[in-house]
């Protein structure tokens, strides 16, 4: 094969150790291989040589510390050590500009990094997201500069990451990857390296183009659905319908080649890609004179729903007859989803931004969040226990369904909290018999749509 070594294990460079590159490049070391992390954040570098994860993914940490002691996994700030390796994964953040349109900056710094110490007989693979063509018409240029020509020279391909935090150790190491290469010999190695040293299948598209718009086509899909979940959550709403009932029984209808999918509704959407990729693609397609609805809508309704879940608990207050100026709210879960405690774009801040509006006394707690974060985010420290978070609360918000939320019984909130005090249901998602539990201990509970 042309762009792998015959001979041994390839050796792997990571270029970008954010959250994509360090589960990648800790996930490869510990099936058995070198690789090497680079990242031009030197204090982000600092920190991983430490031992040190702030990205918490679970057994992230462990996986970076197990990879570090073994000497498979180095992080560096250079990438002097690029033409010892023989497969590259660029894996740099891929913004939005102010009208949506890809920022492919931090990309193209890569690549210009790269180019001169690249040597033939390489693999490079672009596994960011980016609007169809990039690895063509972007990167591939940008790493012919000195003189090896992609496809020729060295394979070059996109590989969409697909990964869910939350799960991406587990994901990286089940989900099949997307192969589209600039040519088949590109193709070819990159399936070769994932099926054999991630032990994953491939599913190998026509090229490059193709592999970047399945991860738009996904990522699009996955927020218009939960648009249309979060608007099936209003409409059960104003029927006195639960959702949950009737997403559970949708989804048992055979539809194409599975199920009816609808996802469930929440708080909102955050994250670092939900918000942003859909508007790439409909930046990329509106560039080319397309215009795609169903991208503005879904974005408008999800960007809604932390101010329709917030006066949806102060309206609940108020039937309490607790008036929600002054009212203590403990606010469980700040990350965008369950068991992450990634912050970016998180729901939770609109969420709590409307309720200290409605003068609202919140009280944060989020044990895999860094309290750091959650103080430049939310202008507040965060409680160090659940228990001081939810001490004498008149309402608890839980916006993620993290494992130790999950463990909260009914009597645990009634013991900490104020009689009656309202549960409030972004993402917890109680069952019919939790739910009876709650009343049960003199509690109230709302939900979205429920
Ligand atoms: N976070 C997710 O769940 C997820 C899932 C699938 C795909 N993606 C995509 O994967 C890509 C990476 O996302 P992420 O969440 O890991 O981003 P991130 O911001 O966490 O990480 C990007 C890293 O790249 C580094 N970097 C920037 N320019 C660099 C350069 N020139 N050289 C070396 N390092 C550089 C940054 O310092 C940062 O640490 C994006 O395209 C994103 O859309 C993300």
């Amino acid at each position: 094969m042309r762009f792998l070594p015959h001979d041994r294990d390839p050796s792997v460079l990571v270029v970008g150790a954010g959250y994509v590159g360090l589960c990648l490049a800790a996930v490869l070391a510990q099936r058995g291989l070198r690789v090497i992390a680079a990242d031009v954040d030197r204090a982000h570098v600092e920190r991983l040589r430490a031992g040190r994860c702030t990205i918490a993914e679970p057994g992230l940490e462990e996986l970076l510390r197990d990879g570090l002691a073994s000497g498979r996994l180095t992080v560096t700030a250079d990438l002097s050590a690029a033409s010892d390796c023989d497969v590259v994964l660029l894996t740099t953040g891929t913004p939005v500009d102010a009208e949506g349109r890809l920022d492919p900056s931090q990309l193209e710094a890569a690549c210009r990094d790269l180019a001169p110490r690249l040597r033939a007989g390489q693999l490079v693979v672009v596994k960011c997201t980016v609007s169809p063509g990039t690895t063509r018409t972007v990167v591939a240029p940008l790493l012919a500069g000195h003189g090896l020509e992609p496809g020729t020279d060295i394979g070059l391909v996109h590989c969409p990451e697909r990964l869910a935090e939350g799960q991406a150790l587990d994901q990286l190491r089940e989900l099949a990857v997307v192969v589209g290469g600039v040519n088949a010999e590109s193709a070819e190695a990159a399936t070769a390296f994932w099926e054999r040293h991630l032990g994953v299948p491939v599913h190998p598209v026509k090229d490059a183009d193709v592999a970047e718009a399945v991860k738009l086509a996904s990522n699009w899909w996955i927020d218009h659905n939960i648009a249309m979940a979060n608007e099936l959550a209003l409409f059960c709403d104003a029927f006195g319908i639960d959702v949950m009932d009737v997403v559970t029984a949708a989804n048992t209808l055979p539809k194409g080649a599975g199920r009816m999918n609808v996802l469930l509704p929440s708080v909102g959407v955050g994250g670092s890609c939900l918000p942003k990729d859909p508007v790439m693609a409909a930046r990329a397609a509106a560039d080319r004179g397309v215009e795609l609805r169903t991208v503005a809508t879904g974005r408008a309704v999800n960007d809604a729903m932390p101010g329709h879940a917030a006066r949806n608990l102060v309206d609940g207050l108020h039937k309490l007859g607790t008036d929600p100026a002054g009212a203590t709210v403990a606010v469980l879960g700040l990350a965008f989803k369950s068991d992450t405690g990634d912050l970016r774009e998180t729901p939770v801040a609109p969420f709590v931004e409307h309720l200290r509006n409605a003068g609202c006394t919140i009280r944060l707690h989020d044990g895999l969040a860094e309290p750091d974060r959650v103080r430049a985010l939310f202008g507040q420290d965060p409680e160090p226990t659940i228990a001081a978070a939810l001490a004498g609360a008149d309402a608890v918000a839980i916006l993620a369904g993290h494992r130790e939320y999950r463990e909260l019984t009914a009597a645990d909130l009634r013991a900490a909290t104020r009689a009656g005090c309202l549960v409030f249901d972004g993402r917890r998602y109680f069952t019919r018999d939790e739910i009876s539990d709650l009343h049960a201990h003199d509690l109230q509970y709302r939900g979205i749509g429920r």
